[in-house]
């Protein structure tokens, strides 16, 4: 099939209609076999749950092409499994692991004239969402539930692309309480962190680095990707905390760097530590990894790229993590899978 008409060294990280979305229903105790939905409208209650009291979670993935025209999916079914905890976490009615990992290469196959082909930078991003679409007004879990998945072709999600990124940290607002919701990929979640994208932006910085919500002491996570250093004796930093979403790209990236003869600590991260820093990224599906060029808190700066250039042990991180997602590294985890298009 011709690809769609698209200028996709171009593209950034905004949504595109494609050909159709999917939508599976839970109702009365079951979970549907879905179907296949042209256009990009969903019909739901105005007394919906997932308007009124953010019975809502979603997940993020992307789908590369590799050099062959095969369509690749990197760690599905940590995704998969995530939006389980998500889901249970909101009280949501979780959507089976198999069932979710089936529908993604569903959606993929009716788009695949969306997917960008090798060697663009772009990628098929993947969102699926799931509402709580009972009508009720009191507040309580919904019955019914809808699963939906649609596709967005994407370029990168900072416009600077791999240059490196000032970060502020954020004292004045929170965006989850250490009891709370932070941990699943809650809606809620992001809406709580607008306020603060758009102070720090006004202020100059292209993102807030949070701290925990309870000390102000420790690194939280920055806006919509986890938080690493790599600290002046080589070690990868990342924050243990229950108040952040547990990252794949983290995840992947902890592995990665073991694999590369680096020692890791996952644990709480002291802002003060800051000074002990090398260089630093934020990781995402969305992200990648984007570095991090300064961190600004309070009255104190620290300088981890200068200029606009990467850091090394950032940029072989970089290398090893996008190679492997786009089949040019080999893949020695199992993380990669390939899609039937066909
Ligand atoms: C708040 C937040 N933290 C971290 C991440 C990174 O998670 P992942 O690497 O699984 O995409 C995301 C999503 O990209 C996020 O929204």
């Amino acid at each position: 099939m011709e690809k769609a008409q698209i200028n996709w060294s171009d593209l950034s990280f905004t949504y595109m209609e494609t050909d159709s979305h999917l939508e599976y229903y839970f109702r009365d105790g079951k979970w549907d076999e879905g179907a296949v939905v042209k256009g990009d409208q969903v019909s739901l209650s105005i007394a919906a749950t997932c308007l009124h009291y953010g019975q809502e979670c979603f997940e993020g993935l992307k789908v590369f092409e590799d050099k062959n025209g095969d369509a690749l999916v990197f760690r599905i079914d940590e995704n998969a499994k995530r939006l389980k905890h998500s889901a249970e976490t909101l009280m949501m009615e979780p959507f089976p692991e198999e069932k979710f990992i089936e529908a993604i290469y569903r959606l993929v196959r009716e788009n695949k004239r969306f997917i960008p082909p090798y060697g663009s930078g772009a990628s098929l991003y993947i969102r699926p969402v799931m509402l709580g679409v009972s009508g009720l007004v009191g507040v309580k879990p919904s019955d019914d539930y809808l699963f939906l998945a649609f596709c967005t072709p994407v370029g990168p999600y900072f416009p600077t692309g791999l240059k490196p990124i000032k970060l502020l940290v954020e004292e004045t607002w929170d965006r989850a309480a250490p009891e709370g919701v932070g941990h699943a990929k809650a809606g809620g979640n992001y809406a709580a962190g607008l306020r603060v994208s758009k102070k720090v932006k006004s202020l100059g910085y292209q993102e807030a680095l949070y701290l925990d919500a309870k000390q102000k002491k420790y690194i939280d996570e920055s806006g919509p990707a986890n938080f690493f250093a790599i600290t002046k004796d080589g070690k990868y930093v990342t924050p243990k905390s229950n108040s952040i979403l547990a990252s794949i790209t983290n995840k992947s990236l902890m592995t990665l760097a073991r694999e590369m003869g680096m020692e890791v600590e996952q644990r709480p991260v002291d802002i003060a530590e800051m000074d002990t820093f090398k260089e630093a990224g934020c990781c995402g599906t969305a992200a990648v990894i984007t570095p991090v060029k300064t961190i600004t808190y309070k009255d104190k700066s620290v300088t981890l790229a200068e200029g606009d250039e990467v850091g090394p042990v950032v940029t072989s991180l970089y290398n090893k993590l996008t190679g492997i997602q786009c089949g040019d590294e080999e893949d020695t985890h199992g993380w990669v899978r390939k899609i039937e298009l066909d």
